[in-house]
């Protein structure tokens, strides 16, 4: 690649992050954070661990309403992928929110322009396509979609995966009590390839991908009606810890799910659009999915999200009554569209490569040095911590996750809490000096908890 500086969200490395308060959240979060919190209740884990209040986003920064500054590595949740408020980005919803804000689901010449540049940059022959202004909305048309175009009712998908939180995406998932009695009829879930703790494993201790496979073929005999419409996966688990399958998995899923006339939904929400130094993540697995579904930093914050079905089924789209009030709005895709010219224009797939590469040696060099790390992962800039009790028996070690969490956070590194998991989604647009920093406070960090902790 070129520069490997994004200069429009460039910022000097001894400016940022910068605490200003006492305590963080500062006076004036609190304040905020009681008065909103009268009324607004069910808040993520992420606000509930350190409620700051933010005011404003450029580039790799937050900064709140005392005056801190943080660095961003959480881009919100995995959503600004090129960095809080792009001047094109911006600029592009203003120019539309002047021209035209929501006209149903006509045609305008904005949404025309993004169809066709998706048409050009998904790799395979997804060429049919809805818009939607949620994940999970976007996910519920993919399974119908694949319910029309199979004729088959069932759905197969894995532990820990997400897909969002509506009626049926809710039943792909890990299920809570109040989603109901339980899985929806026809909703089965089945493990996936961890490779950091394999449930099938060959002799020398090694995941075992085929096995995994064999499974699937005894579940769908036994398990399920033989009525299988479609396998939903993340081709990355995010929620889960940026969980990797290894490289054999999605291939031979592929091969499985075509012997047996079953779709295979790759629920890129979370994955594509540049998050992983690709527009698919599933291309790193050289993997065509019958539908995709992308969300999050396709439009950059903005609430825009799509489906994208193979040619060979786009027909079926037609006959689940497919469009919404806002999917698909002139300024959604002004958004998605400035979005994706900004991959290109910036070059921020390889740059995202390149601070994968970056984000890797570090981790790696954690893992050596601390004893808590028991594995870290790397795609692009989505990245997984596994903190451990124990490196033999992996014991899950959430306290020090919480711990290493907040106290980032409070030095000034806005990210994302998972237990155990530390999970980290820089926005690709961040220099490697400022990655620097956010690694720096990691890892210093790492070092204190565990010190703490008596290792
Ligand atoms: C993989 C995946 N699918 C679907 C969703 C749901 O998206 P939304 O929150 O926009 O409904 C998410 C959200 O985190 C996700 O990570």
């Amino acid at each position: 690649m070129g520069s490997t500086k994004t200069y429009w969200a460039s910022v000097d490395p001894m400016t940022v992050p910068r605490i200003v308060t006492e305590t963080v959240p500062g006076p004036k979060s609190r304040e905020l954070n009681e008065r909103g919190m009268n009324y607004m209740v069910g808040y993520s884990s992420q606000v509930r661990l350190c409620p700051v209040v933010f005011e404003k986003g450029y580039g790799v920064t937050l900064t709140d309403v005392d005056g801190n500054t943080y660095i961003d590595f959480s881009s919100g949740i995995y959503v600004t992928t090129l960095g809080h408020c792009h001047p094109k980005i911006s600029e592009a919803v203003a120019e539309q929110a002047r021209t035209l804000m929501n006209c149903h689901d006509f045609n305008t010449p904005i949404k025309v322009e993004l169809l066709e540049k998706l048409a050009e940059i998904q790799p395979w022959d997804l060429t049919g396509m809805q818009l939607y202004d949620s994940g999970t909305t976007a996910v519920e048309a993919g399974l119908r979609v694949c319910r029309v175009a199979t004729g088959r009712n069932e759905f197969i998908s894995c532990y820990m995966d997400f897909h969002g939180k509506t009626g049926h995406a809710v039943s792909l998932g890990k299920m809570n009590p109040s989603y109901g009695a339980g899985r929806s009829q026809g909703f089965y879930v089945v493990p996936r390839p961890y490779p950091y703790r394999p449930m099938f494993t060959r002799p020398d201790g090694t995941i075992d991908t085929d096995g995994y496979l064999d499974f699937y073929e005894q579940f769908i005999e036994y398990g399920t009606s033989g009525d299988v419409a479609a396998f939903v996966l993340e081709p990355v688990q995010g929620w889960a810890g940026s969980v990797f399958p290894p490289d054999d998995f999605f291939p031979k899923l592929r091969g499985f799910c075509d012997e047996r006339g079953i779709l295979l939904m790759a629920d890129e929400v979370l994955t594509g659009m540049g998050r992983t130094g690709k527009f698919f993540c599933m291309e790193h697995y050289n993997t065509a999915p019958d539908v995709a579904i992308i969300g999050k930093g396709f439009g950059n914050g903005f609430p825009v999200t799509g489906m994208l079905v193979s040619e060979k089924y786009k027909e079926s789209i037609d006959a689940i009554s497919a469009s919404t009030s806002y999917g698909g709005n002139p300024m959604a895709c002004a958004a998605a569209l400035a979005s994706l010219e900004v991959i290109e224009e910036e070059g921020l797939l390889e740059k995202a490569i390149y601070l994968g590469e970056y984000f890797q040696k570090r981790m790696e060099a954690m893992k050596d040095a601390y004893p808590i790390v028991g594995d870290v992962r790397v795609k692009g800039c989505l990245c997984g911590i596994e903190l451990v009790k124990d490196r033999e028996t992996k014991e899950p070690f959430d306290e020090a996750g919480r711990a290493v969490y907040t106290r980032a956070f409070e030095k000034g590194l806005a990210w994302v809490p998972a237990g155990h998991i530390l999970r980290m989604s820089p926005p690709i647009v961040m220099d490697v000096e400022i990655a620097a920093k956010g690694m720096d406070i990691i890892e210093e960090t790492i070092a204190e908890v565990e010190n703490e902790f008596g290792y």
